[in-house]
């Protein structure tokens, strides 16, 4: 284990790998015949997502978002043929180390794509770290993955969990809300989307009377509920997302506090949820990078290429997987196909400006969006955007993270 605790990971492993490749090819000079011999090798993409449980909605759109991309380049990698290694990592934090030490080391794949849930990410981001393998996360918003445990070949296309919920914070004490209630699941994800929220409603003078959780994916909402009610909060703040958010919402109005206690949320509360939860998500405002109704050119192209390729709304996990192959794209076409030079492709992912259906964003330094944040409202089937937030989020802040050389 090296001193910064990466396993000797990173730029240094990266320097290694390609200078023994490019010795040994100069050696025997034979630089363009291995050129030529990648050429003919396919790129293989592991993606590690959850496709059971829970979080499934979120792993088949991050799918479906990054094989779309990928088709929209030509179905190539800069001239290279593309293969999938797939391995469902069931949101289970218990196995995700062995899980992504498998596609890594047995499937060999040359990008780790991956995952959903912050403390399966964890394990992901410690094989990341010890293997060197170029990682990138299109979801799992676990703060330390870009800030105490950045690394080199670790990217991020998502979002900071508490990136997502500052901007509430602050919407919701302009709003004159003294009072908050939050509920959530107890894990990584849920402290810090927390912990974000109250950082910008406590500095707008508002409270949090009560934290209230239950564990992932528990969706007894009930008891919860009820003592919420008998707190009598000027707001209600949570984070839920798939499975667990539709039920939630459901339960919100089922138990008669819509409409009485307003209710707030990181935008994964009404993502890729409206159509089963009916009316009962009407008037949600939320904060996230990402909206349906962005009316620009570039969101509404990528709507429609979406729905005519999976007959299906896309929503913000679709984004998240594009706007991952879209950034592994920008990689390749630095080294024109040629995986081998990693410090290339790493150089082009940090410097990349990325146009996504969200918007453009760019690479903080400790390698995760620097974005706008939206605040939007549940209109009818939509995601509705109602102005800007908080513009180019950098939070917490990349500082915080000591790239390891
Ligand atoms: C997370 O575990 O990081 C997460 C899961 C779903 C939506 C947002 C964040």
């Amino acid at each position: 284990m090296s001193k910064d605790g990466s396993g000797g990971t990173g730029r240094r492993k990266f320097l290694q790998e390609s200078a023994a490749l490019g010795g040994a090819a100069a050696l025997a000079g034979l630089v363009p015949s291995i050129a030529l011999a990648q050429g003919a090798r396919k790129i293989k993409i592991g993606l590690m997502l959850p496709y059971t449980g829970t979080y499934t909605q979120l792993g088949v759109a991050i799918t479906n978002g990054f094989k779309l991309a990928i088709q929209e380049a030509g179905g190539k990698l800069s001239g290279r043929e593309v293969e999938y290694a797939t391995l469902d990592d069931e949101s289970e934090p218990a196995k995700a180390a062995d899980n992504a030490n498998r596609i890594v080391n047995r499937d060999k794949v040359d990008v780790l794509v991956g995952t959903v849930h912050s403390g399966v990410q964890m394990g992901m981001v410690k094989i990341a770290r010890e293997s060197g393998v170029l990682h990138i996360i299109p979801n799992a918003g676990l703060g330390a993955a870009t800030t105490q445990l950045c690394a080199p070949n670790i990217f991020r296309t998502s979002f900071a969990n508490a990136q997502t919920t500052y901007p509430m914070g602050q919407v919701m004490a302009k709003k004159g809300h003294k009072t908050a209630v939050t509920l959530t699941w107890r894990y990584a994800a849920g402290e810090e989307m927390v912990a974000g929220f109250k950082d910008s409603f406590t500095k707008g003078g508002g409270k949090v009377i009560k934290e209230l959780w239950l564990p992932f994916p528990n969706v007894e909402f009930q008891a919860l509920l009820t003592e919420i009610a008998s707190l009598k909060p000027d707001a209600v703040f949570v984070f839920f997302a798939g499975g667990g958010a539709a039920k939630f919402l459901k339960d919100y109005k089922a138990a008669g506090l819509k409409g009485k206690i307003p209710l707030y949320g990181s935008g994964f509360l009404t993502d890729g949820v409206l159509e089963a939860v009916g009316d009962a998500a009407e008037g949600v405002e939320t904060t996230l990078h990402y909206g349906d109704g962005i009316d620009t050119p570039r969101n509404k192209a990528f709507r429609l290429s979406y729905a005519k390729a999976f007959k299906l709304q896309p929503d913000v996990y679709a984004v998240q997987g594009y706007d991952a192959a879209l950034l592994l794209i920008a990689g390749m076409r630095a080294v024109k196909g040629d995986i081998s030079k990693k410090r290339e492709i790493i150089a082009a992912m940090e410097k990349a400006q990325i146009d996504s259906p969200r918007g453009k964003w760019t690479m903080s330094k400790g390698h995760n969006p620097v974005q706008d944040f939206y605040l939007r409202k549940v209109v009818g089937a939509e995601n509705k955007v109602v102005g800007v937030a908080v513009k180019a989020l950098d939070y917490p802040p990349a500082a915080l993270c000591k790239m390891p050389s």
